[in-house]
């Protein structure tokens, strides 16, 4: 049975774009249903936004730009830093924590920068700071590994966790356009920035997979540890080819367990056969597939962004605040350590390949390629070959699992070979 707190529970919001407006809204169309649900009347006291000309839908003087006032705020208790970023978040959110206010944010940057600092010091005053929306905008993912997966040792994870980039490489194959051409036009329609690189070159994947695998395995993952490679070299030709070899091309982030406090964390496109439960997570949809100890195999999919999924988990954790503060909780538990993972350089990974090379197309070339590929101790599994002109040939080959180290040697072997005309992409493969 809910008790109802007698007293009202006072919000202050830092930003109110996409997901401080969204999360506004929420509490305002659900107010009723929450407190009947939860027993604890919220009300949003104070809004800081940065620009005072854009048109809002609530009175002017729920506003203020003077963000330290609303951390400085005594009748506030909660504060929801929903502005992005490091500069001024992480000055706003341990002013707030040291000034006793509870605090949510769907910041990735921040938690994956100084989550581990932050939560410290949360946990030290008694206080609780959330942080679901920060990876997979409405999917509950921070929880159920700070829960309810906590006892497994987790061995595996991989994860679609960019809607933008997940959008543009399901458009490139559904519609067989070029990178270029769909980033454009996702541009125009919104789903992209004007400046693409926090997506498109997979810091925000980075960052989110940072937060992830930092409560996974129980210490702080540094963003300095995780391999990372955008997707602006995946060509349409490349989507082609691993479709007629039964695979797909996604943006992975991707996490192994390689011993007790040691992982190999990395970031990149990445062919994955068209069976697997990921390669269905299409258009701006997010997914994380992991391999638990004792669960085994799970996966969770949903709207990784927006404004509604991503108030969603925003709300989700301030009703947890709300639920705290009534019946006198202590604080959120601290779901990983300061102290840093340790991380294997992405040269010992062991992984398979897709190649495609432009090679010439005369006697004894192909010898020379299989010469090369064995000096390296990497060995085929598959192979394409098409003529391009009287004088040269492309070949794509899928290679069996062999060390990173290796595959970067032959790649250089290759060109050095005096047959290979150009290496002209080269993407890991998962089974
Ligand atoms: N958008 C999503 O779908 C999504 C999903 C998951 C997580 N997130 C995270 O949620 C956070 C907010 O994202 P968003 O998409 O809502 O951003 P947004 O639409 O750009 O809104 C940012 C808000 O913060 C305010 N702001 C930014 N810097 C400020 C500063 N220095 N001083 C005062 N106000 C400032 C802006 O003020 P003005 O209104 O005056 O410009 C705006 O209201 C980010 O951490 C983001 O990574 C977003």
């Amino acid at each position: 049975m809910t008790s109802t707190l007698t007293r009202t529970v006072r919000v202050g919001i830092l930003g109110f774009g996409t997901v401080g407006s969204g999360a506004y809204r929420m509490l305002q169309d659900n107010r009723d249903a929450i407190l009947r649900r939860v027993g604890v009347p919220f009300e949003v006291t104070k809004i800081g936004i940065r620009d005072t000309a854009k048109p809002r839908q609530l009175p002017a003087e729920m506003f203020t730009t003077d963000l330290t006032s609303i951390v400085d705020d005594p009748a506030i208790e909660v504060v929801l830093e929903l502005i992005g970023g490091v500069d001024p978040a992480a000055e706003l959110v341990e002013r707030a924590l040291r000034n006793g206010k509870h605090v949510v944010t769907a910041n990735k940057e921040l938690i994956a920068k100084h989550g581990a600092r932050l939560i410290s010091l949360a946990k030290s005053k008694g206080l609780d700071l959330h942080y679901e929306a920060a990876v997979g905008g409405g999917i509950p993912l921070v929880q159920p590994l700070k829960h309810q997966l906590a006892g497994n040792d987790v061995l595996k994870m991989m994860g679609i966790l960019n809607g933008t980039t997940n959008y543009i490489l399901t458009k490139m194959q559904r519609e067989g356009a070029d990178f270029a051409d769909v980033l454009a036009e996702a541009q125009a329609k919104g789903y992209a920035e004007a400046d693409p690189t926090n997506d498109v070159d997979g810091f925000d994947t980075m960052y989110k997979i940072s937060v992830l695998a930092s409560i996974a395995f129980h210490k702080h993952l540094p963003v300095e540890g995780v391999y990372r490679e955008g997707i602006r070299g995946v060509s349409l030709l490349d989507m082609q080819y691993a479709d007629a070899l039964g695979y797909t091309i996604k943006f992975l982030a991707i996490v192994d367990a390689i011993a007790e406090d040691t992982i190999l964390a990395r970031v990149h496109p990445t062919l994955i056969p068209k069976t697997h439960p990921l390669a269905s997570v299409n258009d701006v949809y997010n997914a994380l597939y992991l391999h638990g100890d004792f669960v085994g195999d799970l996966m969770f999919s949903g709207r990784g962004a927006g404004s509604d999924p991503t108030a969603s988990a925003v709300v989700g954790d301030l009703l947890d605040v709300g639920r705290n503060i009534a019946g006198g909780g202590s604080g959120s538990a601290i779901p990983f350590d300061e102290e840093p993972l340790k991380t294997c350089p992405i040269d010992d990974l062991r992984t398979a390949f897709y190649l495609r090379l432009v090679v010439q197309d005369r006697p004894k070339v192909l010898g020379i390629i299989a010469t090369e590929f064995g000096e390296h101790d990497v060995s085929l599994a598959a192979m394409e070959m098409k003529t391009l002109d009287e004088s040269r040939g492309e070949i794509v080959f899928l290679t069996h699992p062999c060390l990173e180290k290796n595959f970067r040697e032959l790649l250089v072997g290759l060109k050095q070979s005096g047959v290979v005309e150009e290496v002209c992409s080269s993407i890991r493969v998962v089974s």
